[in-house]
């Protein structure tokens, strides 16, 4: 259960990562900044998710496999224009955001969880409604 977020997380930083590298135009150096501080972020998120995954007993796959245990469908490795990229970066954050939500539901008496979770949609509502949204 709360393995599919991690495994998510992982996915979602490889395609910041690829929005990095493929950032193109006249606010190249914005977006590749942007994306390349979430991908940060995300990878930190992952890595906290996936060990609280381990923690629990659930198994984290190879992150290389990521994307495809939790079925995430990576964004294609084409050129993103400013906008492009935001609007690639928001659609990622309200998917894992609606998962995070899911997942607390699965997990009622587990604090820790919860806890985890709840700190986790706080800032990740924080960089989509604030920040990636006033961005466009
Ligand atoms: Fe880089």
């Amino acid at each position: 259960m709360i393995e599919k977020f991690a495994h998510m997380l992982m996915a979602a930083a490889n395609d910041a990562k690829t929005i990095h590298l493929y950032a193109q135009g006249d606010k190249f150096d914005r977006l590749h900044q942007i994306a390349g501080d979430i991908y940060d972020t995300l990878s930190e998120d992952a890595d906290l998710f996936a060990e609280i995954a381990m923690e629990v007993g659930a198994p984290i796959v190879n992150p290389s496999v990521a994307a495809v245990a939790c079925n995430w469908q990576p964004v294609d490795p084409v050129n993103y224009l400013y906008s492009m990229g935001i609007q690639a970066l928001i659609q990622i954050y309200n998917a894992l955001i609606q998962e995070a939500y899911q997942m607390n539901d699965l997990y009622p008496s587990d604090l820790g969880i919860q806890n985890a979770l709840q700190d986790w949609i706080q800032r990740a509502q924080k960089e989509l409604r604030y920040k990636l949204m006033r961005r466009l």
